[in-house]
């Protein structure tokens, strides 16, 4: 079932998410559902909140035509390792549509997570899926990636969200 992505200016986006403590066939349910809008939108990322459910859970996959990767489905994900080198990437997100903005992030992080089943596994990851998974962990603690712009862009990013969404928030 495709869900409705929740927009700039929604309250659940800035809500710090909570833990997932049951493993059952709601959380299924809803991982599957949180694939399925991400797919549609398309996305390569897209976290609980979004949705409008303040869980700390996200999907990811940067699968494009000519290079196949898979379905990544973190449940309480905590980044346990970052690297020194950072790089600068244009960003965006499904709940900030027509934003795109240049982030500067670590290159690569070591993340422990859950499973679906509960069970523990680490990933060590670097490239477009580090930078998805940390924009995602983001969303679980209420932070957009337009916080992390700075410098002149700023005021821009600020003038032209405030047209956008009628919101700085
Ligand atoms: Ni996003």
């Amino acid at each position: 079932m495709i869900l409705p992505v929740k927009i700039y200016g929604s309250e659940v986006l800035r809500r710090k998410a909570l833990p997932v403590e049951d493993f059952d066939g709601n959380l299924k349910k809803l991982v599957e559902d949180m694939a399925e809008t991400m797919y549609k939108a398309p996305g390569i990322g897209l976290a609980a909140p979004q949705v409008g459910v303040s869980k700390r859970v996200f999907v990811a996959d940067i699968s494009t035509p000519d290079k196949k990767d898979k379905l990544y489905v973190l449940v309480n994900p905590e980044i346990v390792e970052f690297s020194e080198e950072k790089d600068k990437f244009e960003e965006g997100c499904l709940s900030i549509p027509g934003i795109y903005e240049d982030v500067v992030r670590p290159v690569a992080i070591k993340v422990k997570a859950q499973n679906l089943e509960g069970e523990d596994f680490t990933l060590s990851v670097e490239g477009l899926l580090a930078r998805c998974f940390q924009h995602e962990i983001d969303h679980l603690n209420g932070i957009l990636f337009v916080d992390r712009v700075s410098g002149f862009r700023k005021k821009l990013l600020k003038g032209k969200l405030k047209r956008n969404f009628g919101i700085v928030y």
